[in-house]
């Protein structure tokens, strides 16, 4: 961990519906390793999410299913070192939080006593109601995750807009209730339409924290490999702050130029 700096005032779950009252915007990213921490930290980054999307970003999967508890405790813990103010989440990798509820509280408990994280992220809504409350009576932070949940990219047939029908945006409303009622301190809306998550950010007192579901939600999450721009193929709500994919290629042709041509080193 970073030395302790009194005069750094650390993001703490409880602290975010008052943001939400006040008007004053979220900022969440998800990010893997302590450097890059760090780094959006510096810039004033609310919350850091180790999101199992590194199975997608650094490990090479195409999916999130295959991402494990100890994938995300080495990467929590690398994240947690790199911090000093934001808030750690930490995602609940697949069926970590649906088999029991001794394992649930395991691995939410190993998530912050290991990996160093101050909250954990479930994936799902009317059956995870129980777990989530749970885990906030035993101390654990809790943000949900509703709309596209990346763990169900099979059954969903896809990474798609969800919720887009009148039913499912009623349903959608109401695991948004049923998980501020269980005690979760903010909720992602992965991909769903604009209206719905204004909507749902009207109806809850707790933050939503949104990702392609438009501009009405109390903040805004990115994937820092999408955001940075190292994908040749971003999702077309992740809007692109840099583009390092280009820079880092051509560095290390330039390293490969100089090295065969003996300019490097001198
Ligand atoms: O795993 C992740 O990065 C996430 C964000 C997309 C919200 O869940």
């Amino acid at each position: 961990m970073p030395p302790v700096r009194p005069d750094v005032r650390p993001v703490r779950a409880p602290d975010l519906a008052g943001r939400k009252k006040r008007g004053d915007k979220l900022t969440m990213i998800a990010v893997y390793d302590a450097t890059m921490a760090g780094l959006f930290d510096e810039a004033g980054v609310d919350i850091l999410l180790v999101g199992d999307s590194l199975g997608m970003t650094i490990l090479g999967y195409n999916s999130t299913v295959t991402v494990t508890l100890e994938h995300m405790l080495h990467h929590t813990r690398a994240v947690a070192r790199g911090t000093r103010r934001a808030l750690v989440v930490a995602d609940m990798p697949f069926l970590t939080h649906r088999i029991s509820d001794t394992e649930t509280s395991r691995s939410a408990g190993s998530l912050l006593q290991e990996g160093g994280a101050a909250a954990v992220k479930l994936e799902g809504g009317q059956s995870i109601l129980s777990s989530v409350a749970r885990l906030v009576d035993a101390g654990i932070p809790v943000m949900g995750h509703l709309g596209l949940t990346p763990q169900s990219v099979h059954q969903l047939g896809g990474f798609r807009t969800q919720a887009k029908d009148a039913a499912a945006a009623r349903q959608l409303l109401e695991d948004a209730r049923g998980l501020e009622a269980s005690g979760a301190f903010a909720i992602v809306l992965e991909c769903i339409p604009p209206e719905l998550a204004e909507e749902v950010t009207g109806a809850i007192g707790i933050p939503t924290i949104g990702i392609g579901a438009g501009p009405h939600c109390d903040g805004q999450v990115l994937v820092s490999y999408d955001m940075l721009g190292l994908f040749e193929n971003p999702p077309p709500f992740a809007k692109q702050y840099a583009k390092l994919r280009g820079e880092i290629t051509r560095a290390a042709g330039e390293f490969v130029r100089e090295v065969k041509a003996g300019e490097f080193p001198k």
